[in-house]
C-alpha cells in the first residue's frame, strides 16, 4: 500500500485532561513535535514519544533507498536491487544514488574519469599509516584516515558550495579504496600499490590490494562490482543515520564518513561479515551445526549473519549473493566453510526460534565467503563493507544537507536520574 493511501487524520483524547486532538497522518506518519501541543498544563513541556534506537520513528524524507524488510524488497532510486546487480556497475549505481537518475553514457564516461584521477592519496596519508602498529585492524586506519582527508581538503568545509561538496563526494568514493588498500598492505609489512586510472574500479581495488603484477579473473572482478552495488545503500541504518546525524552540525563530510566508518565497524552492523567467518570456524564442521544452534538457542550465542532490524524476510540481497558464491567458487574451487554456513542456514531456517522471530540471513551470511575466495583477510571485509556503502554515505548527506526541514540532530531524553541535591565533601562520604 503506497504511504498516500494512508494519510488522513488521527484524533487523540487525553485521559488525563479529557482534551482531544486531532493530527495530521502524512505518509503514513504524524509530526512527533505536535504532539507537543498535548499538555496537562501550560508549564507542562508537552507530550515526547519515547524511542530507543528508533524502533518507529522516521528522521527524514528520502528519496534514495526504498526498502520493504517484510517482501524482501530493495530499489535504489525506483530500480530493483536484483536488475542492477544483474546490469549495471558499481560507479553506475554510485552516480544513480548521489544524483538520482541513471547516467548518460557520456556523464558514465566522465564520472568513471573523475573518480579514477581522484583515487590516489596524498603521501602523507601513507606515512600515517606507517606510523600505526603492524596488526593495526584496517578499520580503525579507514577511520583515521577519513579524519585525516579532512585535514589535507579544509575547502570541504564550504558544503553549500556545490563544486567542493561534489569534490568531496566523489574524493569520498575514490580514495576508500586506495586508504583501504594502505592499511592491507601495511598489515602485511608491505608498501602500497598506486592505483591505476586507466583501470576500472574493482580490478583497482584488487590491485591495490595484491599487487601491481596480480591479474584478476574477470569473474572475480565482477563478483566484486556485484558485491559492493549490494552494499551501496541500505536508506537509515546505524552508520548512514550517523552520517546523516554528524554531518547535521555542519562538518566537513569527510569528517562525517569517518563517524559513519566507526558506527560501521560494530559487530552488530558492519563487523557481522567478519564475525561470521569467525563463527564458521569456531562451527569447524557440518557435524557440529546442531550442538552450535542449540547454543544460540540457549542465548550463549548469536547467529552471525542472521537477523536484521527491517528484514523479516530473506534479504533479497542474501539471495544475490548466493549467486555470486557460485560464481566465485566455480574460479578459486570452492570454500570449505561453505557446506558449513549452508547446513547451519537449513538447519536454522527450519528451526521453530528462528522461524517465530523471522530471522533470515542477512547480506554478510555469505559475503565473507566470498571476499576470502578473493584472498581478502578477514579484517578486512569492513572495509570491503564501506568501500561499497561510500555512494550511499554520501548521497544521504547530500539529501540532507539539500533538505530544508533538517536542523541539527539532536534528541531528547526522559531524564531519570536524582533530583536535585546538595554536594557532600569528600570526607563526609
Ligand atoms: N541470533 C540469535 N538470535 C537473534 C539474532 C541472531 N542473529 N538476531 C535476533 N535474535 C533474536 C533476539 O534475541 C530477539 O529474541 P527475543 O525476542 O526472544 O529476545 C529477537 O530475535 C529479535 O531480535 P532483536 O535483537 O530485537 O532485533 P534487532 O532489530 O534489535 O537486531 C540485529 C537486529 C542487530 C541485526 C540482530 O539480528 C543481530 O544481532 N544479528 C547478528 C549480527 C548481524 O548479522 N548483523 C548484521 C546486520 S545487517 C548489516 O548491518 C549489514
Amino acid at each position: 500500500m503506497s504511504t498516500e493511501a494512508q494519510d488522513g487524520t488521527l484524533t487523540v483524547t487525553d485521559n488525563r485532561t479529557g482534551q482531544t486532538y486531532e493530527f495530521a497522518i502524512t505518509d503514513g506518519t504524524i509530526r512527533a513535535t505536535e504532539l507537543r501541543n498535548i499538555r496537562v498544563s501550560d508549564d507542562d513541556f508537552g507530550l515526547m514519544t519515547y524511542d530507543p534506537a528508533f524502533m518507529n520513528t522516521a528522521s527524514c524524507r528520502s528519496a534514495i533507498t526504498y526498502l520493504d524488510g517484510d517482501n524482501g524488497v530493495l530499489r535504489y532510486r525506483g530500480y530493483p536491487i536484483e536488475q542492477l546487480a544483474e546490469k549495471s556497475t558499481f560507479l553506475e549505481v554510485a552516480w544513480l544514488l548521489i544524483h538520482g537518475e541513471l547516467p548518460t553514457a557520456a556523464e558514465l564516461t566522465q564520472f568513471t574519469k573523475d573518480i579514477a584521477d581522484r583515487m590516489s592519496v596524498d603521501p602523507s596519508v601513507e606515512a600515517a599509516v606507517k606510523a600505526y602498529r603492524k596488526d593495526a585492524h584496517p578499520m580503525g586506519v579507514l577511520e583515521a584516515g577519513f579524519g585525516q582527508l579532512s585535514t589535507l581538503y579544509p575547502e570541504a568545509k564550504e558544503i553549500e558550495s556545490d563544486p567542493e561538496r561534489m569534490d568531496a563526494l566523489y574524493n569520498t568514493i575514490a580514495k576508500m579504496p586506495t586508504i583501504g588498500g594502505v592499511a592491507f598492505r601495511h598489515n602485511q609489512g608491505k608498501d602500497s600499490v598506486a592505483p591505476d586510472p586507466s583501470l576500472d574500479y574493482s580490478t583497482n581495488i584488487l590491485k591495490m590490494f595484491f599487487g601491481a603484477d596480480y591479474e584478476p579473473d574477470p569473474r572475480l572482478v565482477r563478483a566484486l562490482d556485484i558485491l559492493l552495488i549490494l552494499h551501496a545503500d541500505h536508506e537509515q541504518n546505524c552508520s548512514t543515520s550517523t552520517v546523516r546525524s554528524v554531518g547535521s552540525s555542519q562538518v566537513d563530510p569527510y569528517s562525517a564518513v569517518a563517524a559513519g566508518i566507526a558506527a560501521l565497524y560494530g559487530p552488530l552492523h558492519g563487523g557481522a561479515n567478519e564475525a561470521v567467518l569467525v563463527m564458521l570456524r569456531e562451527i569447524g564442521s557440518k557435524e557440529n551445526v546442531p550442538e552450535f544452534v542449540e547454543k544460540v538457542k540457549n542465548r550463549e550465542a548469536l547467529l552471525m549473519g542472521f537477523g536484521h532490524r527491517v528484514y523479516k524476510n530473506y534479504d533479497p540481497r542474501a539471495t544475490i549473493i548466493k549467486k555470486a558464491c557460485d560464481d566465485v567458487f566455480e574460479v578459486t574451487g570452492v570454500n570449505p566453510l561453505l557446506e558449513i554456513a549452508v547446513e547451519l542456514e537449513s538447519v536454522a531456517l527450519n528451526d521453530e526460534f528462528f522461524i517465530q522471530r523471522k530471522l533470515y540471513p542477512n547480506v554478510d551470511f555469505y559475503s565473507g565467503l566470498i571476499y576470502e575466495a578473493l584472498g581478502i583477510p578477514s579484517e578486512m571485509f569492513t572495509v570491503m563493507f564501506a568501500i561499497g556503502r561510500a555512494p550511499g554515505w554520501v548521497a544521504q548527506w547530500l539529501e540532507m544537507i539539500n533538505d530544508k526541514e533538517q536542523k541539527i540532530s539532536r534528541p531528547r531524553q526522559v531524564y531519570v536520574g536524582p533530583d536535585e541535591r546538595d554536594y557532600v565533601d569528600v570526607g563526609s562520604r
